[in-house]
C-alpha cells in the first residue's frame, strides 16, 4: 500500500535511496570497480559500437547512459524506439533496449528488428521474466521494486545508475573503450548516492517552489550535458501529471527558436550541475531578461544570486552524480505542483503504465 504517503509518486520518489542500495548493491568492488554477475570478462569483446532504444522516461536514461559510454571512449547512441532504424546495425552492434516494465511494444519491436538484423541485444529492465527480459540475449536487472505511480520516477533512477555500471563494464571490454580520469573518486561518490539522496529528501523546498510559480503559464527545463537528458526527463513527468505545458531544451538551444515562447509567464528551471555552468549561466540569462523567473538547481547558490529568483540546492558532488540528485529536486516539483492543482496523480488522464500498442 501507500503507507504514510498519500500518493504512490510520492512514496516512490522517497523511497530513492533504499531501491538505489539495491540497485548498487554487490555490483561495485572494494577497489573501485565494477562487477556484473551477468557480464564475466570478455562477454563484449567483438562489439564495436553500442545502441540504446527506449521509451519515455526509459530514453532519457538512455541518453544519460550513452552519454557515460561515450565519455569512456565507446561509440554510442540512443534512440527512440519508436523511430529506430536498423541500417547501421551489423554483427558487432550491441543494441540495448531499456524499457522499466520490459512490455512497451515500441522498445520489443525494436529489439525484435535489432535481433533480426544481426545484433546481440541486452535487456536493462525492471521486471523478471518480462518479455524484453526472455527476448533479449541477456538481462540486467535494475531491481527498483515494483512501481505503482504512471509517472516513472525511482526506476528513472535505477536505470541511470545500472546503466553507469554497464557502461564501465563495456568499456573494459570494448577495444575503443577507456577508462575513466576519474575512476576512483566516480565510484566512491556513486556508493554515496543514496546518502546524497536522503538529503535532498529531507531539505527539498520543491513544494513551496511548485507553489510560488502555480499560476504560470509555461514551464520551460534547460540543461546541457547530462543535465539535457535531466531537463528533458523534468518537462516530461511534469507535463505529464500536472497538464500543464512544460518542455525541456538543450541550454544551447533555447536562442535557436524557443527563447520565443519565454515572457513574464514562464518560469525556466535551469540545471547548473555540470561542468558547462557559465554557459547554461548565459542561456538562463537571457531568459530572465526575458522577464521569466529562474529556478536555479545548483549545489552553489551564491554562483546564481544575480539571475536565479528561486535555488533548489544539491549536495557537493561529482557532476554525473549530480544529474541523477537534481532529477529527484524536479520530480518532487512535479509532485507538489500536481498536488496543489488538485490532479489525479498516480493515474493521469489519457496515460497507461505500459504502452503495449505502437
Ligand atoms: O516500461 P517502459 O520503461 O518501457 O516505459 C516507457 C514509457 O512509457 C514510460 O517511461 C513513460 O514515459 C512514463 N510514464 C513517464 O513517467
Amino acid at each position: 500500500g501507500k503507507g504514510q504517503y498519500d500518493h504512490y509518486m510520492l512514496k516512490e520518489i522517497n523511497e530513492q535511496a533504499d531501491s538505489l542500495s539495491n540497485t548498487l548493491g554487490g555490483r561495485i568492488t572494494d577497489d573501485g570497480d565494477v562487477s556484473l554477475e551477468e557480464f564475466p570478462q570478455g562477454t563484449f569483446n567483438d562489439v564495436d559500437h553500442v545502441e540504446f532504444i527506449a521509451c519515455g522516461t526509459s530514453y532519457h536514461a538512455a541518453l544519460y547512459g550513452a552519454q557515460q559510454l561515450q565519455r569512456s571512449g565507446v561509440r554510442a547512441t540512443a534512440t527512440i524506439a519508436s523511430e529506430y532504424d536498423t541500417s547501421t546495425v551489423t554483427e558487432n552492434t550491441l543494441t540495448i533496449a531499456v524499457t522499466q516494465s520490459g512490455e512497451t511494444a515500441d522498445t520489443i519491436s525494436a529489439l525484435r528488428a535489432a535481433q533480426d538484423a544481426g545484433a546481440e541485444t541486452v535487456a536493462v529492465t525492471n521486471v523478471v521474466g518480462s518479455s524484453a527480459a526472455r527476448e533479449a540475449d541477456h538481462a540486467l536487472y535494475i531491481r527498483a521494486g515494483p512501481e505503482i505511480g504512471v509517472a516513472a520516477t525511482k526506476t528513472f533512477s535505477s536505470q541511470v545508475a545500472t546503466l553507469t555500471l554497464l557502461a564501465h563494464r563495456l568499456s573494459q571490454d570494448l577495444e575503443q573503450g577507456t577508462a575513466r580520469e576519474d575512476n576512483e573518486e566516480f565510484f566512491s561518490e556513486l556508493e554515496k548516492l543514496p546518502e546524497y539522496i536522503n538529503e535532498v529528501l529531507a531539505t527539498s523546498t520543491a513544494e513551496a517552489v511548485g507553489e510560488k510559480y502555480l499560476d504560470k503559464e509555461s514551464y520551460f527545463f534547460i540543461g546541457r550535458d547530462n543535465e539535457y537528458p535531466v531537463a528533458l526527463e523534468g518537462a516530461l513527468k511534469f507535463k505529464e501529471i500536472t497538464y500543464e505545458h512544460a518542455e525541456g531544451f538543450a541550454s544551447g538551444e533555447l536562442k535557436h527558436g524557443p527563447l520565443a515562447l519565454v515572457t513574464p509567464k514562464s518560469v525556466v528551471f535551469s540545471l547548473f550541475t555540470g561542468e558547462n555552468g557559465e554557459k547554461t549561466r548565459k542561456n538562463a540569462e537571457e531568459a530572465h531578461t526575458r522577464g521569466a523567473d529562474i529556478v536555479a538547481i545548483t549545489d552553489d547558490a551564491e554562483s546564481v544570486h544575480e539571475f536565479a529568483d528561486t535555488v533548489l540546492h544539491i549536495p557537493e558532488t561529482h557532476p554525473d552524480i549530480a544529474g541523477l540528485l537534481a532529477n529527484v529536486q524536479l520530480q518532487l516539483v512535479s509532485y507538489y505542483t500536481a498536488d496543489m492543482l488538485d490532479r489525479e496523480i498516480d493515474k493521469p488522464r489519457n496515460l497507461a503504465k505500459s504502452v503495449t500498442v505502437e
